[in-house]
């Protein structure tokens, strides 16, 4: 039932889109087609309020608790700060990866071979708005754009490089265009640019199925990853004014919260706030909103719109993010979508229109692509709010959040900034009923 529904989908998709394949394609062909395919490694200077390079590492399927345990991830929240209140957004890895690209999972609940239709915008089409380099950097993908389900180790055929842990690659509006997908490189490549000083403002980098815990356990990766960006720590090139988000796709026993072990390192991160913590609520669509905000972007329209922003940026431009309530939170499945399998969500044909004329937490309101698309359709979700929910088939109805009090203000007053809109005061306190409340006055 999951293979087939995921197969169909992926049938549909694949009529437009040759070069990607359900399964994996002949060693031959990857061979043919890795000989003929050149990086692309666009470069910018794009100056941002808190950083001028946001990368993100993602490991694998590691309880919190685990996590914060081991040596390593120690040692890496003393260089920077911890953020302790960090979420995945659902079960199983690959609409975690979906959701960081995207702004959604689309009801996803499966590893299956999937591609998003190209009517809907990643963040690549947000730092596109003004020419910020990106890229995706995936450790053994075999050459650039590669759209295949898998590239195994050719030795021992031991998992490497999984589709599934490639944000980018899931979206027909990336891959489509041969130059994006050029974009989308391997470890090799990372060196390279490197060396070179050809590394983008934005990327996403996902260690192998070893070195990600996937396939090993957190003792390992940890050591991976601190070993990994020690090297880069002292590369001045690389981390001046940058900040690399160290996380986890999700937590690995189903039944808990979802809650990531995360770290903000880099240059950007003032030296007085270097083995600190910061407890905001925050999940992967935050990285999105944050992004947004500190570079001047547009939101998707999705559920970054109403993301918290990493308060090294919010407290740039303003924003005050909310304390959410967590009690009754449960993102360890998704709501109805075109991209469940019936697994852990239900499946519904219906593609989720974002919404369009919101000023969002970023507080550049939407992009003008995703306006003109879906600009006469009727928003799916209330996708003002710092995390997902949906009274239609009661999913964190029960959630609350209340603005965090501002330091310097009287925490009883509203705050005059919700991302630029103004919100009436007497509903500071936001909840699945309470929603319909807010009134935007723009
Ligand atoms: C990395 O990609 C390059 C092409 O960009 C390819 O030549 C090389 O073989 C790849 N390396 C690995 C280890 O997959
Ligand atoms: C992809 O994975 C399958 C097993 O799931 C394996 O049989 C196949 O050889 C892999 N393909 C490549 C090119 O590594
Ligand atoms: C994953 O990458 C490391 C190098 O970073 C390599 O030693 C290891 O063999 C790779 N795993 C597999 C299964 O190929
Ligand atoms: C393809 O992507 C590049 C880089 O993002 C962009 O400059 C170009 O306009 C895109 N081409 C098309 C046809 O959309
Ligand atoms: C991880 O695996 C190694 C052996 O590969 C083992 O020594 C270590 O204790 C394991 N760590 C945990 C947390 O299970
Ligand atoms: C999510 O967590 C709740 C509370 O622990 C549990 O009852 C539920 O079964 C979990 N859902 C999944 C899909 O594991
Ligand atoms: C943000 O501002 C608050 C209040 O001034 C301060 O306590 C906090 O350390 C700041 N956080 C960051 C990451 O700059
Ligand atoms: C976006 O694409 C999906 C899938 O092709 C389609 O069902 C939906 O109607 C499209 N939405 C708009 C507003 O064009
Ligand atoms: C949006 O919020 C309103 C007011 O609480 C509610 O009636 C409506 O069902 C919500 N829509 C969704 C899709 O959750
Ligand atoms: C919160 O306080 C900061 C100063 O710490 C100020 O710049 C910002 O405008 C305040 N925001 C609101 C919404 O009051």
């Amino acid at each position: 039932m999951k293979t087939a529904i995921a197969l169909l989908v992926a049938g549909a998709a694949l009529a437009h889109a040759q070069t990607a394949t359900t399964s994996e394609p002949p060693l031959k062909a990857i061979k043919a087609a890795a000989a003929t395919t050149k990086p692309e490694s666009p470069v910018s200077d794009v100056k941002g309020l808190a950083f001028n390079r946001f990368y993100q590492v993602w490991l694998e399927n590691i309880d919190y608790e685990d996590a914060s345990a081991d040596s390593n991830m120690k040692w890496l929240a003393t260089q920077g700060i911890e953020l302790t209140n960090f979420f995945a957004v659902t079960h199983p890895s690959q609409p975690n990866y979906c959701a960081a690209a995207g702004g959604d999972t689309f009801g996803m609940d499966h590893d299956d071979f999937m591609q998003v239709p190209a009517n809907v915008s990643t963040v690549a089409d947000l730092l596109d708005t003004k020419n910020i380099a990106w890229g995706e950097y995936m450790e053994h993908i075999p050459y650039p754009g590669f759209q295949g389900f898998n590239y195994s180790n050719q030795e021992t055929y031991k998992n490497d490089y999984v589709r599934k842990h490639n944000p980018l690659v899931l979206y027909d509006s990336v891959t489509k265009n041969e130059t994006r997908a050029r974009q989308i490189k391997n470890f090799t490549e990372f060196e390279s640019d490197l060396e070179h000083k050809k590394l983008p403002q934005w990327a996403f980098i996902t260690p192998n199925m070893t070195n990600d815990a996937h396939d090993t356990n957190i003792t390992f990766a940890a050591k991976w990853e601190r070993s990994w960006i020690s090297t880069l720590l002292k590369d001045d090139y690389f981390m001046k004014d940058t900040v690399v988000l160290l996380t986890f796709d999700e937590d690995d026993t189903y039944t808990k919260t979802n809650r990531v072990f995360s770290v903000l390192v880099g240059g950007a991160i003032p030296e007085n706030l270097k083995g600190t913590k910061d407890d905001t609520f925050y999940t992967h669509y935050s990285s999105i909103a944050s992004i947004s905000a500190n570079w001047g972007l547009p939101s998707l329209g999705r559920w970054d719109c109403g993301a918290n922003i990493f308060e090294i940026v919010a407290n740039k431009t303003g924003y005050v993010n909310y304390d959410v309530d967590t009690t009754n939170l449960r993102l360890n499945h998704t709501y109805p979508g075109p991209l469940s399998s019936g697994e852990y969500s239900k499946f519904s044909p219906i593609w989720a229109n974002p919404t369009t004329d919101a000023k969002c937490s970023a507080g550049h309101g939407v992009l003008d692509i995703v306006k003109k698309t879906f600009g006469k359709t009727t928003p799916t979700y209330n996708y003002t709010t710092p995390y997902p929910w949906d009274a239609k088939n009661d999913y964190n109805v029960k959630v609350t959040a209340t603005r965090k009090s501002n330091s310097t203000s009287d925490s009883s007053e509203t705050p005059a900034h919700n991302a630029g809109a103004t919100v009436v005061p007497s509903f500071a306190v936001i909840s699945g009923a309470l929603l319909a409340s807010f009134v935007y006055l723009a």
